[in-house]
């Protein structure tokens, strides 16, 4: 592939001035490959920080408003919706999932109301801002069960689309489930509304800040390994890819991010389909906390997402989305 050798050939010569450089840049981020997440709490004018992610606050659905103004503004495509569930709404059973004035259903009619089609929705289906357990299904001997969880999964995810939501997002990785919910969705005639599949979502040490932030990690006594997948494999994550395709996904989420770029690359290279990467929460205060502390510069942040862009990821994740977007749109 490479003709000539040095001294004639030098591959720094391209790389000497900023024209050039922009000239034979290979890949790009724009406010358009970003998704906001924003996280819901009870209450009237609440913006509450969130203690673990250094910046990132919880917000009451009044506050959302001017948040989605700027989202909009900034020409962020879509919204990732997650709820800190009061505690004494959380039962074995996840009962408030069902509950059409749950916090993320309302955020959901208001945001639709104001903001039309002139942004996504996205929204969680799983169990685990809801369970006392904080798991992301039921639980019958310290078990996660498949098939009686994917029922109520079905409910949630055709409740959240009837309240107005546009991408449906399973992340509780229960076997079977995107299946079951594109035919309940197509049978109650929510045939537009799309499925995007956590379809490679790892048991992570990298979630900490996140279940923190929705209040499931005091409740948390165990791991999440015998339903998220093991860190060590890349084999099983085609495998899940290629059966939520199947099941009837749009597009499918690899997650946690950058420790993962290997699986995003694989999966983009097996499936023609749109592949998401999630920066999560404790790759963001990683980050964000360098910076504060001085340890890395800002240009980090566009430098970690730059590499999602470079692994072949369609979009990201990124609780970083909005100062980003920002910063791009006077590129
Ligand atoms: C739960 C869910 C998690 C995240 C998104 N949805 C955590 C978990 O599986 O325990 C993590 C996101 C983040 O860390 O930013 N279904």
């Amino acid at each position: 592939m490479i003709t000539g050798k040095y001294p004639s050939l030098r591959l720094r010569r391209t790389r000497k001035y900023d024209w050039s450089r922009r000239l034979v840049q290979e890949n790009n981020l724009s406010s358009s490959d970003l998704i906001y997440p924003i996280f819901l709490m009870d209450g009237k004018n609440k913006k509450q920080p969130v203690r673990s992610m250094p910046g990132i606050y919880k917000y009451s659905i009044d506050q959302l408003g001017s948040i989605l103004n700027n989202v909009v503004k900034h020409k962020i495509p879509m919204v990732a919706l997650f709820p800190s569930t009061p505690i004494n709404k959380k039962d074995k059973l996840g009962t408030e999932a069902l509950n059409e004035n749950n916090l993320v259903c309302r955020a959901i009619r208001f945001i639709k109301k104001r903001f039309k089609n002139n942004i996504g929705i996205m929204s969680d289906v799983a169990l685990d801002p809801y369970t006392a357990h904080g798991h992301d299904g039921l639980l019958k001997n310290s078990y996660v069960i498949n098939d009686e969880t994917v029922k109520i999964l079905t409910k949630q995810a055709l409740i959240q689309a009837q309240m107005g939501c546009d991408v449906i997002a399973p992340s509780d990785m229960m076997d079977g489930r995107v299946g079951k919910i594109r035919k309940y969705l197509d049978k109650n005639r929510y045939h537009d509304v799309q499925i995007l599949s956590y379809a490679v979502k790892f048991a992570s040490n990298f979630y900490g800040p996140f279940r923190d932030a929705v209040g499931s990690k005091k409740s948390l006594k165990s791991d999440k390994k015998n339903y998220q997948m093991d860190f060590s494999n890349i084999n099983e994550a085609i495998r899940e890819v290629a059966l939520d395709i199947k099941e009837g996904a749009d597009m499918v989420m690899v997650k946690p991010g950058l420790p993962y770029l290997d699986v995003i690359q694989k999966v983009k290279e097996n499936f023609k389909i749109p592949v998401l990467a999630y920066q999560v929460s404790g790759e963001y205060s990683l980050i964000k906390n360098g910076i504060e502390k001085n340890l890395i510069n800002k240009n980090s942040i566009i430098e970690s997402l730059m590499c999602f862009k470079r692994a072949g990821a369609t979009a990201i994740v990124s609780y970083f989305a909005l100062d980003i977007a920002k910063k791009l749109s006077f590129n």
